[in-house]
């Protein structure tokens, strides 16, 4: 069968609430971040359902035995926040993965060009190849940053099938790249938006995240 990229846009109220807050260009960065913080809970938490590798067990309860699914914590588990923005989304996605190391990679695009620059890279020199991975950016554009993202993570022996990337708006251009390149991939998204600017910038979109999030 060919794989095909598959992004999923959770039809959750919780989901599109916080994501319209997001885009309100009234709203503050306090409650910015806030909305970051619950987009990347639920979100994470779609993303999570196939993805998260369980056991099998039985449970002894106080009046018999139950057949049980626990979490395997051997397998392990890594989230990588794109500096700066995907900051914005990993406290949400940490609650609900406590065991995951976190991995910084630290991107930033030059204006002119658009081009991806890495500052931080405190990604380890190899994955175990069964490492789950969860990547998290609000913004997917002109998909120059994920595509770098995915490079290194590759490189270091990560299986883009045990990969899910968690962003809230992603655009056409990100999405046609990611789609050439890892056919396998899935991603959960808020929202699809219809274009990127010539600046490089998500048509309607929430504006630049990074920025709204830190109130620079
Ligand atoms: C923004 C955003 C993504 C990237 C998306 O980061 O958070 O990382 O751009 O754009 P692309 O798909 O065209 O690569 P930015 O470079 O503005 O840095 P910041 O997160 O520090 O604000």
């Amino acid at each position: 069968m060919t794989q095909q990229l598959r992004v999923y846009v959770p039809p959750h109220p919780l989901i599109k609430h916080w994501l319209a807050v997001a885009r309100d260009a009234a709203t503050p960065s306090v409650l910015f971040r806030s909305a970051m913080t619950e987009l990347g809970r639920w979100l994470t938490y779609e993303a999570a359902r196939e993805w998260l590798a369980t056991q099998d067990a039985t449970v002894q309860t106080p009046l018999g035995v139950a057949p049980a699914t626990l979490i395997n914590p051997e397998v392990p588990m890594a989230v990588v926040p794109i500096l700066r923005a995907g900051l914005g989304l990993l406290e949400g996605a940490q609650t609900l993965l406590p065991l995951a190391s976190i991995y910084h990679l630290g991107l930033v695009r030059n204006e002119q060009t658009l081009q991806p620059m890495c500052y931080l890279n405190k990604l380890p020199e190899k994955f175990d190849p069964e490492t789950r991975v969860l990547i998290t950016d609000p913004m997917l554009a002109t998909g120059g940053s994920m595509m770098a993202t995915m490079h290194e993570l590759i490189q270091r022996g990560v299986d883009p099938s045990l990969t899910r990337i968690v962003c809230v708006v992603a655009a056409p251009p990100a999405l046609q790249k990611l789609s050439a390149a890892y056919p396998g991939l899935i991603i959960y998204a808020a929202t699809i938006d219809e274009e990127v600017n010539d600046q490089g910038f998500i048509l309607p979109g929430l504006g630049d995240a990074g920025d709204r999030i830190f109130g620079t």
